[in-house]
C-alpha cells in the first residue's frame, strides 16, 4: 500500500467513526489544488539539469494552508498528496487556524552544490509564487531543506510581492524566524515520548532509545532526550548506522555529524547495518527519516 492509499484508508476509517456524510468525505479526499512544475537549472559545469517540483494544497477551510517542502529523490505526487492531507488533519486536530499542504522536488540535495540548490529553489519559487502566500499557503522546511532554503524562497517570493517574511516558516532568526523553531519538531518528539512513557508510569530517564535519521528532527530529539537522561543506544542516517549499548555520546556525535555531513566513521560506537536499525533492542524507537518505514510488510527476515 503506498502512502496515499494508506492515508486515504485511515481517513475513511476516521470518517466512518465520526459518521461523516459521504459527500463531505469525498470532497475532503480530493485535494484543493495540485501543482506540478518543471524546474530546469544550469549546473555549475554549464550543463542543463531538469527536476520536477510539486506543491499540493489539500484544504483551506480552516485557514491558509501550511506544510513543508521536501528535497528527496523519492518525492512523487502520491506521497506529497498523502503528506498534504495529513497536514490538514494535523492542524485541525491541534485546533490551529490553518489548512494543509505539502511540496517537494525530486532531487538528491547531496548531489548539488550550494549554488545549484539556490538556483533550483529560486526557479521552483518562480513557478509557484502566484499560488503561495501569507493568506494562501505557507511553506516550511522538511527533509532535505532548512532555514537556508526558506531564506531563498522568501527572497525570491519578495521580488514579486514585496518583502514578505511571513510567506515561509523555519527561516533564519535574522530574517524574522521564530526562536526555537529549529528545535521545535524534535522537542515535539520529546513531548510525545514523555506523554507515552507517562501512560506506562515511566519517564525518559533511563530508557533506551533508537533513532532512525539524524537530521533536524532526529538530532534535536537525540539532544533533548539525552539532556533528560535518556540513553540513545543506536542511530542511523543516510551515511550509515552506529550502536553503543552503553549509550552514545550525543554531544560528540552532533559535533562529528555536523563536521562530516553524517554519522559514518564516528568512533564512539560500533558500525552496524543501517537496515537493522528498526529492530535494534530498545524501549523507544524513533523513526525520524522517511515515513512509512513501519508497516505490516516489514519483518526481521527481510534483513
Ligand atoms: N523539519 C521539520 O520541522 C519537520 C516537521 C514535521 C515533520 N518532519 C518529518 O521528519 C522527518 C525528518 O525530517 P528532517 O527535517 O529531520 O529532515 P533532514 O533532511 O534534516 O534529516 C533527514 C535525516 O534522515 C536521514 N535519512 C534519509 N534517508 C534515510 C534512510 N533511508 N535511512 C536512514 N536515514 C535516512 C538523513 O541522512 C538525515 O539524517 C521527515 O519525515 C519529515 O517529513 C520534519
Amino acid at each position: 500500500m503506498n502512502a496515499l492509499a494508506a492515508t486515504n484508508r485511515n481517513f475513511k476509517l476516521a470518517s466512518r467513526l465520526l459518521g461523516l456524510d459521504s459527500k463531505i468525505e469525498k470532497s475532503l479526499l480530493i485535494p484543493f489544488r495540485e501543482i506540478k512544475v518543471e524546474c530546469s537549472i544550469p549546473k555549475d559545469d554549464g550543463t542543463l539539469a531538469t527536476y520536477v517540483g510539486f506543491r499540493i494544497q489539500h484544504d483551506n477551510s480552516r485557514g491558509p494552508m501550511k506544510g513543508g517542502i521536501r528535497y528527496h529523490p523519492e518525492v512523487e505526487p502520491d506521497e506529497v498528496n498523502a503528506l498534504a492531507q495529513l497536514m490538514t488533519w494535523k492542524t485541525a486536530v491541534a485546533n490551529l487556524p490553518y489548512g494543509g499542504a505539502k511540496g517537494g522536488i525530486g532531487v538528491d540535495p547531496s548531489e548539488l552544490s550550494a549554488s545549484e540548490l539556490e538556483r533550483l529553489t529560486r526557479v521552483f519559487t518562480q513557478k509557484i509564487h502566484d499560488l503561495i502566500g501569507v493568506h494562501t499557503d505557507v511553506p516550511a522546511p522538511d527533509m532535505g531543506t532548512g532555514p537556508q532554503t526558506m531564506a531563498w524562497i522568501l527572497d525570491e517570493y519578495s521580488k514579486f510581492h514585496g518583502h514578505s517574511p511571513a510567506v515561509v516558516t523555519g527561516k533564519p532568526i535574522d530574517l524574522g524566524g521564530s526562536l526555537g523553531r529549529d528545535a521545535a519538531t524534535g522537542r515535539g518528539v520529546l513531548f510525545a515520548t514523555e506523554a507515552l512513557l507517562n501512560e506506562y508510569g515511566k519517564s525518559v530517564s533511563g530508557q533506551r532509545f533508537v533513532i532512525q535519521g539524524f537530521g533536524n528532527v532526529g538530532s534535536w530529539a537525540a539532544q533533548l532526550i539525552n539532556e533528560k537522561g535518556g540513553k540513545i543506544v543506536a542511530v542511523s542516517d543516510i551515511t550509515g548506522a552506529i550502536k553503543n549499548s552503553n549509550g552514545l555520546d550525543i554531544p560528540s556525535l552532533l559535533k562529528y555529524s555536523k563536521e562530516n555531513r553524517g554519522i559514518k566513521g564516528f568512533h564512539g560506537g560500533d558500525s552496524i547495518d543501517p537496515k537493522s536499525i528498526l529492530v535494534e533492542d530498545c524501549d523507544v524507537l524513533i523513526p525520524a527519516a522517511l515515513g512509512g518505514v513501519i508497516n505490516r510488510y516489514f519483518h526481521i527476515s527481510q534483513i
